[in-house]
């Protein structure tokens, strides 16, 4: 089975084709990062009109690409929650517009499930239960996949993504947006010892927080004002938030008892993070499955491959899909293995 997977949450303009559930085709992503690095962030209003512009071109690119037709798409995946609404709609509407079109069954796909779906992608015989930590620009879920593939949060963020700490850290240093790329590039030259900063375990539970984290670089900076080497800052940062994320996801993966860890979104790009959760998971006996980069950051791809699941077993949403700003996963009321 083919499916068209159409990702429009944020600012990626993304198509892509995956065939059985589990075998990229191909993945077009027409990023809009250097239109709102200006602002220091998304516009949601520009984020709209460009995703207009380029969600059919997007789609066509990758069907030329891969050398399919329409008669050879079985269904089409699309983003319909959570995110920057205007930027839904404009995924959804030509989701169904191409349903329509070609007489096709619609699925709506969560955005962090996506995320999830993008451990099948990279192990595509990874197979549930196991522990994922989705950590984002918008978001930082610690979530338990049973063995149904069901999907419950064991923790969260209280206030900032980890992703938007590391973006205003970045900000603060005069780095572009987004930061956390260019964060990692700078740690590598510093030292992360030089650089006091705070972890925010939250003792017994799964919960994160980021917003102290980000209060005391901003008072670093302050206090230090031109003694400070950027390239340590962004080592002690970078070194800050992974430890906390490594610790709290092993530790979480040990007490619900799950044999796999998966990570994902974009700070799941970064290399120290990903191989400091490969090394702590080794450690606890743990397999860990951390996706290239460009499976971590938003793409169709992972939005086709949850949408397999649900279209393999003839759902349809129809043309009455709605897309929805807000669509908090639920929290994991009891676990098996605790
Ligand atoms: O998943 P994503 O592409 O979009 C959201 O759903 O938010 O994640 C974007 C976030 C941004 O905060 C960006 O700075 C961060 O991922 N990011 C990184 C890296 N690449 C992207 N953070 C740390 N290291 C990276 N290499
Ligand atoms: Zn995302």
């Amino acid at each position: 089975m083919v499916v068209l997977g159409i990702e429009t949450s944020c600012d990626e303009t993304s198509a892509a084709l995956v065939a059985d559930g589990r075998s990229a085709l191909v993945d077009i992503v027409a990023s809009q990062a250097d239109l709102h690095a200006r602002w220091g962030g998304v516009v949601p209003e520009v984020a709209s009109r460009m995703h207009v512009e380029r969600v059919l071109p997007v789609v066509q690119e990758a069907m030329e690409k891969a050398k399919i037709t329409s008669a050879e798409i079985d269904g089409i995946a699309v983003t319909n929650r959570p995110g920057l609404i205007g930027a839904l709609v404009v995924g959804v509407a030509a989701a169904k517009a191409l349903a329509l079109a070609w007489n096709r069954p619609l699925v709506g796909v969560h955005h962090l499930i996506g995320h999830i779906y993008a451990c099948y992608l990279a192990e595509p015989r990874l197979v549930p239960p196991f522990v994922c930590l989705i950590v984002s620009g918008g978001h930082t879920e610690l979530i338990y996949v049973d063995r149904t593939g069901e999907c419950t949060v064991l923790g969260r963020t209280r206030d900032d993504a980890a992703g938007e700490c590391l973006d205003k850290c970045a900000r603060m240093l005069d780095l572009p947006y987004p930061g956390g790329a260019h964060l990692e590039r700078l740690a590598e030259q510093g030292d992360p010892q030089r650089v006091p900063l705070p972890r925010a375990w939250l003792e017994g539970s799964a919960d994160f927080s980021f917003s102290g984290l980000k209060t005391a670089v901003a008072r670093y900076l302050k206090q230090n004002a031109h003694e400070f080497r950027r390239e340590d800052v962004a080592a002690a940062l970078q070194g800050a938030v992974v430890d906390v994320l490594v610790e709290k996801t092993v530790a979480a993966a040990r007490s619900v008892g799950v044999e796999a860890i998966g990570i994902g979104g974009g700070v799941a790009a970064n290399r120290t993070l990903s191989r400091a959760m490969a090394d702590a998971a080794r450690t606890a006996g743990i397999r860990c499955i951390t996706p290239l980069p460009p499976l971590c950051t938003d793409n169709a791809s992972m939005i086709a491959a949850a949408g397999y699941d649900r279209l393999i077993r003839g759902e349809d949403d129809g043309l009455g899909l709605d897309a929805a700003a807000s669509a908090p996963l639920p929290r994991a009321s009891s676990v098996e293995g605790t």
